[in-house]
């Protein structure tokens, strides 16, 4: 069997959430047996929005560009804005927003709504395996839009073709967060293209 290359697109340790260069575009690498490979390109957008509103406008913009099925991971720090950002995408989707916590029991909550939305939180699961016995394969395929957070810790059970989002924030703006898109294959680029235009369309707040 041919090896999986997908299993290896990932952005090298304490890379994760650094800016891609103007034309959107950075270069991912594989690391075999200590040697790193050039196996592809990936393709970043980076927004600052100013307040949680902003980052709900955005992420309910990216809900309605989406198609299903489309797997979304969310990184960030605690606080960073993971939930806010998963509400404004469960707006975009025709789901009710105010349904939108973390999943705090659960690890998975369902929110039914023109396009359904699958919100996982992996902040909890002592282990990766924890989350494959959710089932989460089931979810990828449904037609929907399956959001995890904390999903770095679960990569090796995700699609190849996910689309990844990292907030980080800024120390000096207490409500300001850099919101990072890498696409991950060829839907996610879609869907990335498809947000940033509708984005700035709306005349949305810069993005590089
Ligand atoms: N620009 C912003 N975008 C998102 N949240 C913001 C922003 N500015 C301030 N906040 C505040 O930061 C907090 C983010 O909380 P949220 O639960 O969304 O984070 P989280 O990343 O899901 O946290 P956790 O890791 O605990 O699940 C909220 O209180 C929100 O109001
Ligand atoms: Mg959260």
């Amino acid at each position: 069997m041919p090896e999986d290359f997908s299993r290896s697109w990932r952005l090298p340790a304490g890379k994760a959430g650094a800016g891609p260069k103007a034309d959107g575009w950075g270069t991912m690498e594989k690391r075999a047996g200590g040697a790193r490979t050039l196996v592809g390109q990936e393709r970043g957008w980076t927004v600052e929005v100013r307040d949680p509103g902003e980052t709900e406008r955005l992420a309910r913009t990216l809900g309605q560009a989406a198609e299903v099925p489309s797997v979304l991971v969310l990184t960030g720090p605690l606080g960073a804005g993971k939930t806010t950002f998963s509400r404004g995408l469960a707006a975009g989707l025709g789901a009710d927003p105010s349904q939108v916590h973390s999943p705090t029991f659960a690890l998975v909550h369902e929110y039914p709504g023109k396009v359904p939305l699958y919100h996982f939180d992996a902040y909890r699961l002592a282990t990766a395996a924890e989350f494959a016995d959710l089932g989460p394969e089931e979810y990828f395929d449904r037609p929907g839009v399956s959001v995890v957070e904390w999903g770095e810790r679960v990569q090796e059970y995700l699609p190849p073709d996910h689309l990844e989002v990292t907030l980080a924030l800024d120390d000096h703006k207490p409500n300001a967060r850099r919101i990072r898109f890498a696409a991950r294959g060829p839907k996610s680029e879609r869907w990335l293209d498809a947000v940033r235009r509708a984005w700035e369309e709306q005349g949305g707040s810069c993005g590089s």
